[in-house]
């Protein structure tokens, strides 16, 4: 692309100068449909406690969720993405914890299809909520064993699919879950589940607050990185999207987010699919914190979720989805 004109014919202030222009020449919008908001939730009655390392996010009993839900569809949030705090004498070696029934995943989900049904739900399949080392997956030998973690993926996601889950979402990272998961829906006929895979998920700093907030962060002993990401590598970033795509994968995810555009914007150039980010917890709590301490104004929220859009963005899951829908529909 060649830029015409040189200056003093040309100046490109002039399409910068009043807030009017601005809005006419602008190349993206953040609005209500690209948001899906992140939902902690954890066992008990009435409770509605903070988290330290996430100022401004929750962490809901099931009789409370509908303090949340109910600002979800009033700003018409589409998603929620839940996330399960469970507590220690719940978790084991295995993630048992994953397949029960009654467990706080399953029945959020019985809850929220019930009551909110015009709101999508997408579920997590990974086990590290629930094992007592902190892993996604089966540690055997200390080694993460893959297929036999994918056995368990498996029952976890179709669990999920029977209570109502609409959109599953395996962010554990092992190879080949995303084909063994549309085989065993299709052949349960959940055909209109869909999934969404984690599909470049990096082994990251940015998800310190995420793991404390579902209580994984003293579990977990060593680092994800025989599974997760290697945060050097571009091109792999493409084979692990490639081959998503190939077992079925309806939708694909980069996360954590700001760090890795360059990530979503060559997988949205060579892959016609829809490509969501994962502001992650680190990212949000940075952001957040800068603001309170006056470091950074407010407004460094919607430039880090307009910088997604720029990127090719269909949709980004942000604790900050609330905040910056209640923003967007006091403008309009
Ligand atoms: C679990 C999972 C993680 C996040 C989402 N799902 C953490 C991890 O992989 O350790 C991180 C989200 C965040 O930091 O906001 N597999």
């Amino acid at each position: 692309m060649k830029i015409v004109g040189k200056f003093p014919n040309v100046r490109l202030r002039r399409v910068r100068n009043s807030p009017w222009i601005r809005r006419l020449v602008s190349e993206n919008e953040l609005s209500i449909n690209d948001l899906i908001l992140p939902i902690f939730i954890r066992d008990g009655k009435n409770k509605v406690e903070s988290i330290k390392s996430m100022p401004g996010v929750y962490r809901y009993s099931i009789d409370k969720l509908n303090l949340i839900m109910n600002k979800a569809k009033k700003y018409k949030i589409p998603m929620v993405a839940i996330f399960p705090f469970t507590q220690k004498n719940k978790k084991d070696k295995f993630g048992t914890e994953a397949l029960n029934k009654n467990n706080l995943i399953c029945e959020s989900l019985k809850f929220i299809k019930k009551r909110y049904s015009g709101v999508g739900v997408m579920c997590d399949v990974a086990l590290d909520p629930y094992t007592s080392h902190g892993h996604d997956g089966l540690l055997i030998n200390k080694k993460i064993d893959n297929d036999k973690t994918i056995k368990i993926l498996v029952k976890q996601a179709l669990l999920q699919a029977e209570m109502g889950c609409d959109v599953i979402a395996p962010s554990d990272m092992m190879d080949g879950r995303v084909g063994a998961i549309r085989k065993a829906l299709d052949q349960r006929n959940f055909k209109n589940v869909s999934i969404l895979s984690y599909a470049a998920k990096y082994a990251s700093s940015f998800y310190g607050p995420f793991r404390e907030a579902v209580g994984s962060k003293k579990n977990l002993k060593s680092d994800k990185k025989t599974y997760q990401m290697d945060f050097r590598n571009s091109n792999e970033a493409f084979r692990e999207i490639s081959l998503d795509i190939k077992e079925g994968a309806d939708m694909v995810m980069v996360k954590p987010g700001l760090p890795y555009l360059d990530i979503i914007k060559n997988i949205k150039d060579n892959f016609k699919i829809p490509v969501f980010a994962y502001q992650v917890s680190g990212e949000y709590s940075l952001i957040k914190n800068g603001i309170k301490n006056k470091l950074i104004s407010d407004e460094a929220i919607l430039e880090s979720l307009i910088a997604f859009k720029r990127a090719g963005a269909s949709a980004i899951v942000t604790y900050f989805a609330l905040e910056i829908a209640r923003k967007i529909r006091n403008f309009n």
